[in-house]
């Protein structure tokens, strides 16, 4: 059998499968920022993707592949290898360590007076997690040939550099983390034991690869707080335990050129077309997101109304396009969040709508090629995460509309790079807010296409391949 000298590994793959009633699956893409970039660099090299079963119609398909592989049981999917882990094992390492936990701890997201509370069952939870990190490093021992190279995405799997170095020291690896890093005063909610496994998980990688030089140095500080380790800021080194690991910033940007053409096919213009129809001439701000605590969409509402309140001139002139796509619904704070979040759009309606006019769209069904039309007719894209590793939203947006402004919180890692261009916002501050919004709609043509300009340059500065090709080669 052919054996890809290139593997990746991630919690969610290129590809998801549905049952219909009949029981034949139905393939989709996955979605989030960490597989829109990898599925794009993944098609073009001889990669092997290695991910979880993450619903019945996966586990159904890949029951039934040969060794999970589901390439060879005649999918259009490039090289993949589907874990069936089991469900229970994989529900407690997924929902309540992955994303109720270590995505909370770096977005800092606890209502710190109730939570968390690490408990006997968290200490079950954690068992889980490592089992399903250990299930992904024994996949990718057993996949790999001599000195590959291996690169671990993200904190579902933070454990794996250093278990799969236990069992495959010949390997090359490298771990990425889309997220924010948490300050070590936040990361030192977790019990002690559990953060300095999860610091000795990454640093198991040769190479430990973040987006923003803010999230790489959180991560230092941690490795040196709970570790004792010894960080080199200079040289971007972290030596702990007899080895050292190279620390990378990698800050992923969108491929324009791909992005255009898959934007300017029929069906993103008919979307187009009818979104004109709904909304007439009038001006739009639009957002994109997962309806995802860390998006602050709730704020981004409220701000909204407070454009609204000061500003009655722009009464039947704007809408808000709000598309707040389903996450992770089995979580119930992301339930309470998508009611919150309903709750707050029929608020805003209640209030200001007219005979004629709807100042709010709030869309909830996933939708790519709608969400690439609203892009391109956009006048001011809302991006206001509370914490964001990169949010590639805010790089798509100037490419799509380099006649739109860009109102970006300061608190995604993007603001790294387009900061300077853009209206950037404390994700908090829902009148500062208000004001940036009232700010894009009123600035001056010119000045909007001059910073559309810079911000489509610095979006498209390093676009997934290449992205993947630096790490690939700091691996050498
Ligand atoms: C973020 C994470 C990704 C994750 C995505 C979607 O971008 O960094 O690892 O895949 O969110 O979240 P989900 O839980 O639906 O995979």
């Amino acid at each position: 059998m052919h054996m890809s000298a290139i593997l990746v590994a991630s919690n969610r793959g290129p590809v998801s499968f549905t049952l219909s009633e009949d029981g034949s699956p139905t393939m989709r893409r996955g979605g989030g920022g960490l597989v829109s970039g990898l599925s794009e660099v993944a098609r073009g090299l001889d990669i092997l993707w290695v991910c979880a079963a993450l619903s019945d119609g996966d586990r159904g398909v890949v029951r039934l592949a040969p060794g999970g592989r589901l390439d060879e049981a005649g999918y259009d999917t490039g090289a993949l290898r589907m874990l069936d882990i089991p469900p229970a094992t994989f529900q407690r390492a997924y929902n309540a360590v992955a994303n109720s936990t270590l995505w909370f701890v770096h977005h800092l997201l606890y209502d710190t007076s109730n939570r968390p509370q690490f408990d006997a069952r968290f200490r079950r939870e954690w068992e889980s997690y490592r089992a399903y990190n250990e299930a992904f490093a024994t996949a990718l021992a057993e996949e790999s040939p001599p000195g590959a190279r291996v690169m671990v995405q993200d904190y579902h799997l933070a454990l794996v550099p250093a278990m799969l170095r236990g069992e495959r020291p010949d390997l090359r690896i490298a771990h990425f983390s889309h997220t924010p890093w948490a300050p070590p005063e936040y990361f030192r909610l977790l019990p002690d034991e559990v953060a300095a496994e999860l610091l000795e998980g990454v640093l198991g990688s040769d190479h430990a690869g973040f987006l923003t030089h803010r999230w790489a140095g959180s991560f230092m500080d941690c490795c040196e707080t709970v570790l004792g380790a010894k960080a080199d800021r200079a040289r971007r080194t972290v030596a702990h335990g007899g080895r050292t690991t190279r620390i990378g910033v990698h800050a992923l940007g969108v491929d324009g050129d791909a992005l255009w053409a898959r934007a300017s096919e029929p069906d993103v213009e008919s979307h187009m077309r009818a979104l004109r129809e709904l909304v007439g001439d009038r001006r739009l701000i639009v957002r994109i997101d997962r309806t995802e605590l860390s998006k602050n969409i709730v704020r981004g509402l409220a701000a909204y109304r407070e454009f609204l309140a000061a500003h009655p001139e722009w009464h039947g002139r704007v809408v808000h396009l709000a598309f707040a796509y389903p996450s992770r619904h089995d979580l119930p704070e992301y339930r309470e969040y998508t009611a919150a979040v309903q709750r707050c759009a029929l608020e805003i309606e209640d209030e200001y709508a007219t005979e004629g006019w709807d100042p709010l769209i709030l869309n909830v069904q996933d939708d790519y090629p709608r969400s690439l039309a609203a892009y391109r007719l956009a006048d001011v894209m809302l991006v206001n995460p509370i914490r964001d590793g990169m949010n590639l939203v805010a790089k798509e947006a100037p490419v799509l509309s380099p006649r739109s402004a860009l109102v970006l919180s300061r608190e995604a890692g993007a603001a790294a790079e387009l900061g300077e261009h853009a209206l950037l916002v404390n994700p908090y501050d829902v009148s500062a807010t208000a004001r940036a919004i009232h700010r894009g709609l009123t600035m001056p043509e010119d000045e909007r296409a001059r910073r559309g300009v810079r911000l489509a340059g610095a979006a498209t500065a390093l676009p997934p391949h290449r992205w993947f090709a630096d790490q690939l080669a700091a691996l050498q």
